[in-house]
């Protein structure tokens, strides 16, 4: 998500974070600002748009110091303005933060600190933390102990590092959830949130672990625990080059974000279901307006229309609340009928894309609501829809949308959640659901596990002429978008369907070499698509079939079997199907020498109808 740099030492400290930062730049951002010390104050200089704005500024009078903080921000709470960027100052200007990730109950500390006279000039939960860790930094306590103190108040996952004017040569930072990277240096030390920002000046670093507190000065680091307690510092020696550092030590950021989505499936709850187990969806419509709604529209395109597939299914099934999914393309010249009651909802990775875009000019010249479940906070959807959840996913930087879509489909689930909770609705088990999605972090991790397997299967074949991606019920829309992987990166021809339609017309395709990938997660139908597997073998198809771990039957049935984690709800082990499919799509591809992460003919953003 944001970027996040600091040193302390000889060097001046205001082009070392300035260089760090645009080390970060590939993780993409829309501000920028940097902290450090001038005489007697702490300088804060930041910009809305690319570092380059940001840069004018610095170097117009050139800045020395040495320390500074600094930080790329990718708005999450308020939108890319001068005002919102970091590094934020607590009451008295005495201090200066810099934060990653999000701050829960901010809205609640912020009111008690109002009540208290504090003011406060940017609309995000960083000033709130900044005001909060202020209030401690009370005289003659040190910057650590202050920030120790004050984040025991602090809800949510965050990573935030801290300057103090009254000691000037000191950086602390803190992490929960949000990674911190500290380099050792030689008379320098340094932080970052990422490690290719630190290999100029090091390759010995410390990947600080949850709930640690690092002090750095320029002659060492200390780290202490949540109860003050000394830690042992343990460096690491990095040998990536600075490429492979951007992709986390991946080959492809297409892997890396695949691997990525066990911490965004904690991403996007975070903030959203409170301690009392509701659901808490900020700035969507008022009760009234959920109570009002009698049918819904889904409209996007590729990866996210998919995503739409999947929240029809649970309104339909967990709300009845008739719900249809439209090609954004198709709806603008469709003519479509919509009802006055109706809601559209806008489902964008980017936020740009035109057929979206001009879809949801309509939806608005007809005066119908409008939804956007969006990536990139301040994009154009994002911006023209009436409400947006964001899917707080981080940036996607693959071509090939792969988080952005587990992410898309968890913002449905909770907002499917919301919806039943604000009108009751019988039936729906929230408190059970809530816990199941809880579980979704540790059950991606355990998918990703399943990769050696698949990387076996994309080995035997990688060669196939023809892939068919089958499923039923929930399963047949995540063959969809397993199918759209495996031939926007790999250009391995692919056929999806339902499996039950097999039978009425693509049966006529299946050779020997063709191969068909199965969804059976469900153990309502699983029979059935036992059945249509047997279709499939009968006339020489080869048969991979993704099912649940307690599944038995499969094992007798088809001829490879990949198995996932079960939950109690059929919508999310589908969901879970998507993580094998990605990785076979991505092992294909490699093993066919593809430009995995820019894929010919595609583009990550789609602004031209
Ligand atoms: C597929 C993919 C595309 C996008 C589509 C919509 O991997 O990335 O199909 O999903 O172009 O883009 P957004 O979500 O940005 O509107």
């Amino acid at each position: 998500m944001c970027g996040i740099a600091g040193y302390v030492g000889p060097k001046n400290a205001v082009d070392v974070v300035f260089d760090q930062l645009k080390r970060l730049e590939y993780r993409g951002y829309d501000s920028a600002g940097i902290a450090y010390l001038d005489g007697g104050s702490i300088q804060v200089t930041k910009k809305a748009g690319k570092l380059s704005e940001l840069g004018k500024v610095l170097h117009d009078s050139p800045k020395h110091a040495e320390l500074a903080i600094a930080h790329s921000r990718w708005a999450t709470h308020g939108g890319p303005t001068d005002e919102n960027a970091h590094p934020h100052y607590d009451r008295f200007e005495r201090i200066a933060i810099i934060h990653n990730g999000i701050i829960e109950n901010y809205l609640e500390l912020k009111q008690d600190l109002v009540a208290h006279s504090h003011k406060f000039s940017s609309q995000t939960d960083t000033e709130v933390a900044a005001h909060v860790i202020g209030r401690e930094y009370t005289d003659g306590v040190p910057l650590e102990e202050a920030v120790r103190k004050a984040v025991k108040k602090l809800r949510g996952a965050y990573a935030l590092v801290v300057m103090s004017l009254s000691e000037p040569g000191k950086i602390v930072c803190v992490r929960n959830s949000s990674p911190l990277v500290l380099g050792i240096g030689i008379g320098e030390n340094m932080l970052a949130s990422d490690i290719p920002a630190l290999l100029p000046y090091t390759r010995e670093v410390v990947i600080m672990e949850e709930n640690q507190i690092a002090i750095l000065t320029k002659e060492r680091i200390r780290l202490i625990d949540g109860d003050g307690k000394e830690l042992a510092i343990e460096p690491t020696h990095i040998d990536w080059d600075i490429d492979a550092a951007e992709r986390g030590g991946y080959e492809h950021f297409m892997r890396k974000e695949i691997h990525e989505q066990p911490q965004v499936m904690r991403q996007v709850t975070t903030g959203r279901i409170d301690e009392k187990g509701k659901i808490r969806l900020e700035g969507i419509f008022g009760d009234h307006v959920w109570n009002e709604i009698d049918r819904v529209n889904i409209i996007a395109c590729g990866t996210a229309y998919h995503a739409g597939l999947m929240g029809k299914h649970l309104f339909e099934s967990a709300l009845r609340l008739p719900t249809d999914v439209y090609f954004s393309s198709e709806f603008r010249y469709g003519d479509p009928v919509l009802s006055p009651k109706s809601l559209a909802i806008f489902v964008s990775q980017s936020g740009e894309t035109l057929d979206s875009l001009a879809a949801l000019r309509l939806c608005k010249q007809r005066r119908i609501r409008t939804l956007g479940i969006v990536n990139v906070v301040g994009s154009a959807i994002s911006r023209e829809c009436d409400r947006t959840i964001f899917t707080q996913a981080g940036p996607e930087i693959s071509v090939a949308s792969t988080k952005a879509y587990t992410a898309q489909v968890m913002v449905f689930a909770l907002l499917a959640l919301y919806i039943a909770q604000v009108q009751e609705v019988p039936g729906v088990r929230i408190d059970e659901w809530i816990s199941e999605i809880g579980r979704m972090d540790e059950l991606m991790a355990e998918c990703l596990k399943l990769e050696p397997q698949i990387e076996k299967l994309a080995e035997e074949y990688k060669d196939m002429p023809l892939c068919f991606f089958l499923g039923r019920g929930a399963d047949a829309f995540v063959a969809m978008e397993g199918a759209l992987k495996l031939k926007e990166i790999a250009y391995i021809p692919t056929q999806e369907y339902p499996a039950g339609e097999m039978k009425h017309g693509p049966l006529a395709l299946v050779t020997e070499n063709v191969v068909s990938i199965f969804g059976a997660t469900d153990p309502n139908i699983r029979d059935k698509v036992v059945s249509n597997i047997k279709e499939v073998q009968a006339r020489g198809g080869r048969i991979i079939a993704i099912t649940t771990s307690e599944d038995e039957l499969m094992d007798q049935v088809a001829e490879h079997v990949i198995k996932i984690p079960k939950t109690k709800f059929e919508f999310l082990n589908a969901l879970l199907a998507i993580i094998p499919l990605q990785l076979f799509a991505y092992h294909v591809a490699k093993l066919n020498g593809c430009d995995i992460d820019q894929p010919r003919n595609l583009a990550k953003s789609v602004t031209v109808e």
